[in-house]
């Protein structure tokens, strides 16, 4: 008799862990068709305008992904995608050189900067790369007029 009533208990517990279980599936699905979180796709698009001629160096990181040294000629661009993750801590940190020994650092993505529900949201993260620091594309006034110093202080 003891040993049935044991088993009741054991089943009722385990019917209530699934159930849980259950629900805390239900969470995630109801997050993942939310677009504008976890299915949003960035990209991120970097021009070289240093303007003289000069070829630029990148190389790009994240936390989690090392996307290599690229070189861009003048004028010449390169891009890549990635999916914010949900808790709004996704940063790429770039660091460029060019002629004569400059050697600087940006975050190219920062969520708190650029993420969609955050500072300046952006989707399309265009950025033209001058001497000066860098400029991100603005669609409202269809200019690269979001600019920053070196440092990460916007001009503006
Ligand atoms: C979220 O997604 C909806 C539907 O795709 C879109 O209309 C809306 O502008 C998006 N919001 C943001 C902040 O991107
Ligand atoms: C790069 O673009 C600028 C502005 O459009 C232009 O003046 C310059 O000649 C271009 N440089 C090269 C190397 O194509």
């Amino acid at each position: 008799m003891a040993n049935i009533q044991r088993t009741q208990v054991l089943v009722l517990i385990i019917i209530s862990l699934l159930s849980r279980i259950a629900l805390l599936q239900a969470e995630t699905i109801a997050l993942d068709v939310h677009p504008n979180i976890s299915t949003l796709k960035s990209i991120v698009r970097i021009t070289n305008r240093l303007g003289d001629g000069s070829t630029l160096n990148l190389h790009c990181k994240s936390p989690d992904d090392n996307l290599g040294l690229k070189i861009l000629a003048p004028n010449k661009s390169w891009s890549f995608t990635f999916r914010p993750n949900i808790w709004g801590t996704t940063v790429f940190y770039c660091h460029f050189t060019w002629s004569e020994g400059h050697s600087t650092h940006f975050y190219i993505y920062d969520d708190i900067r650029d993420g969609v529900h955050r500072g300046i949201p952006c989707i399309y993260c265009f950025w033209d790369i001058s001497k000066d620091g860098p400029c991100r594309f603005n669609q409202a006034t269809d200019a690269f007029d979001i600019c920053y110093y070196w440092n990460g202080d916007p001009k503006q």
